[in-house]
C-alpha cells in the first residue's frame, strides 16, 4: 500500500486542482494500491487530523476548476513552533498525524511560507514532495510557478479594459497583486502596454512619475496607465527603517498603495486619477492553458519522485524542463525581479 497525504496551503491560485490531478493520475497509472488522504485547509488539517479519504475519482473533472478542492489557509511559519491557544504543539501534532496514518509521503502545494514549513517537516524526518504554487512567481528554485500566467492574463485584461475607458476620459491607473515581488505587475504591465510600471524591487521617485505623466500630456496623450504593485514603495519610504515606516503608515492609512500614489499625483498635477484594483480576481477562475499544462507536468513529476522514493524536493522548472530541487535550497528564499535584468531594460 502507498499512502499519500496531500494539502494546499497559503493563498490559493489557479491550477492547484490541476496539479493534484497530475499527481494522482501519475500515481494510479503505475500502482493500484494508492490511498490518498486529503488534509483540509492546509497545515491546519494535518495539525488537527482533519482529512478526507479520496480516490482517483475525486481528482477527475477538476483540471479546469479554480480554487482547491481541499481548501486552504494561511498558517504562518513563524507560528509553527508556537503552541496553539489550547497548548497544542503544532509540529508534534503534524508528525503524530503522519505516523498515525502510516503515510509514505506528504505532497504539499504552496508558496514561500508553505515551503519553509515543508522543509521543517523534512528536517523532522517526514517524507515530503512539494509543488510550487503562487500567482507571485516568487519561489526560488523554479523559473515558473503555476497560477502566475493565469494571474498575468487577468491583470492584463484589466489593463486592456482600462485603456478603452481611459482614452475617453482623463487618466486611470491600477494596482496589481504582489507584495514583496513585482513579477505579475511587470508582465501584465508590459502585456497591457502600461505607461509606467512600479515594482517593489525598484523604489520609485514621485517626481519622475509626475514628469512622465506630464511628458505624455505634452505629447497629446489623453491618459496615462500606471501598473503599480501592491508592494510598490517610494524612494523616500524605502530609505526609512522598518520602525519609522510603520509609524508613518500608522499616521495616515490608505486602503492600499494605489490610493497613496493617487493622492501624491493629484497634489502635484491637475490630473484626475481613478483607481482600479483587480485584487483577488487575479487568483480566481479557471487556470489558463499554460498553467494547466505546467501544473499537470509538475504533478506528474511529483508522482514519479514519490514512486522512486526521491523525497525532500520541490518539483519546478528550469529552461522549460521539469526539475527536482532540494527543499533545503528552496526554503526561505525569494525570487525577486532583478532591476538589472533584460526585461527591465
Ligand atoms: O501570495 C499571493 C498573494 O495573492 C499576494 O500577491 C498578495 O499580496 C497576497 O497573496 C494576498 O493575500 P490574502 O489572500 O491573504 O489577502
Amino acid at each position: 500500500m502507498l499512502r499519500i497525504g496531500m494539502l494546499t496551503s497559503g493563498g490559493d491560485c489557479q491550477a492547484l486542482n490541476a496539479a493534484m490531478r497530475g499527481v494522482v493520475k501519475g500515481l494510479v497509472s503505475k500502482r493500484d494500491d494508492v490511498e490518498i488522504y486529503g488534509f483540509q485547509d492546509g497545515y491546519k488539517g494535518l495539525i488537527y487530523s482533519n482529512f478526507k479519504m479520496l480516490t482517483s475519482k475525486d481528482f477527475s473533472g477538476i483540471l479546469t476548476l479554480g480554487g482547491t478542492i481541499l481548501g486552504t489557509s494561511r498558517q504562518p511559519f513563524k507560528l509553527m513552533r508556537v503552541p496553539d491557544k489550547d497548548g497544542i504543539d503544532k509540529v508534534e501534532a503534524m508528525k503524530h498525524t503522519y505516523h498515525k496514518l502510516n503515510l509514505d509521503c506528504l505532497v504539499i502545494l504552496g508558496g514561500n511560507g508553505t515551503h519553509k514549513s515543508a522543509n521543517m517537516l523534512r528536517e523532522e524526518g517526514l517524507n515530503v514532495v512539494t509543488l510550487p504554487k503562487t500567482i507571485d512567481n516568487d519561489l526560488w528554485g523554479t523559473d515558473m510557478t503555476f497560477g502566475f500566467q493565469s494571474a498575468v492574463d487577468i491583470a492584463t485584461d484589466t489593463i486592456d479594459r482600462i485603456h478603452t475607458t481611459a482614452t475617453s476620459h482623463s487618466r486611470v491607473f491600477m494596482e496589481v497583486m504582489g507584495h514583496k515581488v513585482g513579477w505579475v505587475t511587470l508582465h501584465a504591465g508590459i502585456a497591457g502596454g502600461a505607461d509606467i510600471i512600479l515594482l517593489p524591487e525598484m523604489p520609485y521617485d514621485i517626481n519622475s512619475v509626475v514628469e512622465a505623466i506630464e511628458k505624455r500630456g505634452k505629447a497629446g496623450k489623453r491618459f496615462t496607465i500606471i501598473a503599480v504593485a501592491e508592494g510598490a514603495i517610494s524612494k523616500e519610504d524605502a530609505a526609512l527603517s522598518k520602525k519609522e515606516l510603520k509609524e508613518k503608515k500608522a499616521k495616515k492609512k490608505y486602503p492600499s498603495v494605489a490610493y497613496e500614489l493617487a493622492e501624491k499625483i493629484q497634489e502635484k498635477t491637475d490630473k484626475e486619477v481613478r483607481i482600479t484594483v483587480p485584487g483577488h480576481t487575479q487568483r480566481g477562475g479557471s487556470p489558463c492553458a499554460y498553467d494547466r499544462v505546467l501544473a499537470t507536468r509538475l504533478g506528474a513529476e511529483a508522482a514519479r519522485a514519490i514512486l522512486e522514493g526521491d523525497f525532500g524536493c520541490m518539483v519546478g522548472t528550469k529552461n522549460q524542463e521539469i526539475i527536482r530541487v532540494p527543499l533545503s535550497e528552496v526554503a526561505g528564499k525569494l525570487k525577486y525581479v532583478d532591476p538589472k535584468a533584460s526585461i527591465i531594460k
